[in-house]
């Protein structure tokens, strides 16, 4: 039975996905290297300096450490220009219901996040007190598909990994929970997620009205 939901931020809980994209586009484009939507796709739940690997990967650049350091920090400063508005209502369909019934049902709530903005997100969202545990991009040293973020989530949860089920948006994220011998739902085209066990378009989907129990 599932004891835990282990939430990615990212495109799970919040609209910041799109914002994400907005800013490495912008790298990409100042860099001249060609990004579409589906390069974007392997950029989602992978950190920051790895996202940049990959786009240099892509334009077959190479750059010094502190070249990357630049850009990564360029990168972000664009990202957090565009969560400067970034309130409650940024919130996706279904969240709040979702984690509400889960809690009702005893399930305990963690998040499992690349990103080292978690913090800031979490505050400016006032959604803090929904998670039992918390791990961000700061507290592990490997990115998804490894599955450090979920592991380390469901230790501080003290839920064994088959007993979590972990709310995911990308196909690095995907993988990582399934490397942690954890469920995994993901939340998107099924078309793209289709190492998920099961793709729902939004968390809305899975409120109690259609599905009996988590
Ligand atoms: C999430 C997003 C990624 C992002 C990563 C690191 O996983 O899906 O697109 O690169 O977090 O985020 P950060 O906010 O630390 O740059
Ligand atoms: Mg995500």
């Amino acid at each position: 039975a599932i004891k835990a939901a282990i939430f990615d931020l990212d495109g799970v809980l919040v609209d910041t996905a799109h914002y994400h994209y907005l800013a490495w586009r912008r790298v990409a484009e100042r860099l001249d290297i060609p990004f579409t939507e589906a390069d974007n796709e392997r950029l989602k739940g992978v950190s920051r300096s790895q996202s940049l690997e990959y786009v240099l990967q892509k334009g077959k650049e190479s750059m010094h450490a502190d070249e990357k350091r630049e850009w990564a920090a360029r990168k972000n400063a664009w990202y957090l220009e565009y969560l400067s508005a970034l309130n409650e209502s940024h919130l996706l369909p279904g969240a709040r219901a979702y984690v509400a019934w889960l809690k009702k049902a005893g399930v305990r709530i963690g998040l499992g996040t690349s990103s080292k903005n978690a913090g800031v997100i979490l505050e400016r969202l006032r959604i803090q007190d929904w998670f039992d545990a918390a791990v961000d991009g700061s507290m592990v040293a490997q990115t998804k598909p490894d599955p450090e973020v979920f592991l380390k989530c469901a230790h501080l949860l003290h839920v064994r990994p088959e007993c979590c089920l972990v709310l995911e948006d990308s196909t690095a994220g995907i993988q990582a929970a399934k490397n942690a011998g954890m469920k995994c739902i993901g939340i998107g085209d099924k078309h793209v997620l289709t190492e998920a066990d099961r793709v729902v378009s939004g968390l809305q989907e899975l409120l109690p009205s259609k599905e009996a129990s988590p």
